[in-house]
């Protein structure tokens, strides 16, 4: 009998058929984050189910947001740029990095004091990143050493220029949602692009946002505007199923609605190199392009992630991953915050694809898979990482025998129903 928590995943042959993905987590995170600071009413279709998106939703609605679902659409009703009343008590994110860090911007300039507290995960995980600018802004953080909890005391804030140091979206996101409250203009500079859906999304919500080169500027007190949106599918989610398809020999996979943003799809480059065979097709070529992704199995090839690659596929690496064992090897550095993402993401990754049976070596800031063992099957631990728990499923249908994917439920964070997906697809 499979432990309380776990998931048996057999062997499959292949993977074939038609699906789509639930929203994209990153986006709803801001359309959701946004439409709190409007006055009126937005509704925000297919809106991700994840238990993420619903930390944010929680957060919101404990800030005197009225928030109301009715299946994937979320309406929210904003009252304007400083009108978060007190809650009751800490808003707890839950295993939710973004909604920490983003809430954190926007809380750095209401007249609130406010805490911010967090599952085990996300107790551990760095928030310097966001603190220190805040704090340069003129909000007063006290925080656990730097971690959650996390008190913020909401002020009127100043305008900063802020350079990243580590490329992080979320770092991004939070200084320019503080920029929305300051005096001035705000802008941050990046020494490589991550995910865009903040400069966009605040475009959306008619909010003036320059962006020149590597930096993006806005300048305070700006008017929110609602907005009626669909969220596209999550490429991220999507891309278990690409790696499926392109490790499986017949496969075939058919991905539609699902957002096709080029700071999100750096996979599918990868995907090439690989040898699977990729054909993206954008049918909605608004500000969030989306369209259709047709992914099939190729000969496996060897592939190596340079490090420049990585802000653009940084939550595919577990997926990429589990494709080499299909066959190819891999290897990739340069992708040191993987360890502080959900879990430590190299070490528990490692740990995962070894005990399947595949021959992993853990580097400082990455990790190399030699793809010419196949793999036996075993019990692969999730630790808490929704995308872990998904990448050991996906290796493990190429495996011998079946294998047990321990604190498999990890995967409601980001796509609950996965491995009924799963069922689905395999063949
Ligand atoms: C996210 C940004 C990324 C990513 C995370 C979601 C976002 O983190 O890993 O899953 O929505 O902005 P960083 O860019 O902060 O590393």
């Amino acid at each position: 009998m499979a432990p309380p928590g776990s998931v048996v995943v057999r062997p499959a042959r292949l993977v074939r058929g038609r699906l789509r993905v639930p929203g994209d987590k990153s986006i709803a995170h801001r359309y959701g984050l946004l439409a709190s600071l409007t006055r009126g009413t937005s509704v925000l279709r297919g809106f991700a189910p994840g238990a993420d998106c619903r930390s944010t939703l929680r957060c919101l609605a404990a800030l005197g947001v009225p928030v109301e679902r009715a299946g994937d659409s979320v309406t929210l009703i904003g009252r304007g740029l400083h009108a978060f009343g007190s809650p009751a008590g800490a808003l707890d994110a839950g295993n939710s990095g973004t909604t920490t860090r983003l809430l954190a911007g926007l809380l750095a300039f209401q007249p609130l004091s406010v805490t911010l507290t967090g599952d085990a995960s996300l107790s551990r995980r760095p928030m310097r990143g966001v603190i220190d600018p805040l704090a340069r802004m003129g909000a007063r953080i006290d925080s656990n050493d730097g971690r959650l909890p996390m008190t913020i005391q909401g002020t009127e804030l100043r305008a900063i220029d802020h350079q990243t140091v580590v490329p992080s979206a979320q770092v991004k996101s939070a200084v320019l949602l503080a920029g929305l409250g300051a005096r001035g203009i705000t802008r941050v500079t990046e020494a490589h692009q991550t995910r865009n859906h903040t400069e966009l999304a605040l475009r959306r919500f008619c909010v003036a946002v320059d962006v020149d080169g590597s930096s993006v500027s806005l300048s305070g007190g700006q008017t929110l505007i609602p907005i009626d949106a669909t969220v596209p599918g999550d490429f991220s989610s999507a891309a278990f199923w690409c790696v499926a398809a392109a490790g499986l020999p017949a496969s075939e996979l058919v991905i539609e609605g699902v957002g096709l943003n080029p700071t999100r799809t750096g996979l599918l480059d990868v995907l090439r190199r690989a040898g699977a065979v990729v054909d993206a097709t954008i049918e909605d070529a608004s500000d969030e392009p989306s369209g259709v992704l047709r992914i099939r199995h190729g000969d496996p090839m060897r592939f190596v992630v340079e490090p420049d690659e990585v802000p653009g596929l940084i939550d595919e690496l577990p997926a990429l991953a589990a494709l080499a064992t299909f066959g190819g090897g891999m290897r990739v550095t340069g992708a040191g915050e993987l360890r502080v993402k959900e879990s430590d993401r190299i070490s528990a990754l490692v740990r995962g694809l070894r005990s399947l049976g595949a021959e992993v070596e853990e580097l400082p800031d990455g990790f190399e898979v030699f793809g010419a063992r196949r793999l036996a099957g075993g019990v692969a631990d999730a630790a808490g990482d929704h995308r872990l728990a998904m990448a050991f499923a996906v290796a493990a249908l190429g495996a011998d025998a079946p294998s047990t994917i321990l604190d498999a439920g990890a995967v409601d964070v980001s796509y609950p129903g996965f491995f009924a997906t799963l069922e689905s697809v395999t063949g």
